[in-house]
């Protein structure tokens, strides 16, 4: 069984070995970040540390912001997905969607 988009991995993928960061949109859901990586708000302070893959919110009604909390699924959010793309050592992700 595939693991949600929405959850973080934990447990045995922390134990995995390192490899590239990359950056999966899920249709009509969030961004995952998966791979070493470093996540900060535009303050500069930390958010999501110590997790191998992150779920970014995109959809803009999330209550735990920037991270997905499934609530994308009960406002009938819809975007694009699309295959992983490698991303370097600093990416920065438009994480919410504009209303109107
Ligand atoms: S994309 Fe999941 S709550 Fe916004």
């Amino acid at each position: 069984m595939a693991p949600r988009p929405d959850t973080a991995a934990t447990g045995a993928d922390a134990a995995r070995p390192a490899r590239a960061t990359s950056l999966t949109p899920y249709p009509d859901g969030p961004v995952v970040l998966r791979g070493p990586l470093r996540l900060v708000d535009a303050a500069g302070v930390e958010v999501g540390t110590h997790r191998r893959a992150v779920a970014l919110c995109r959809c803009g009604h999330s209550r735990l912001g920037p991270l997905c909390d499934g609530t994308h699924r009960s406002i009938g959010f819809r975007a694009p997905g699309g295959p992983p793309q490698a991303v370097g050592p600093r990416v920065t992700v438009p994480l919410c969607a504009e209303d109107g």
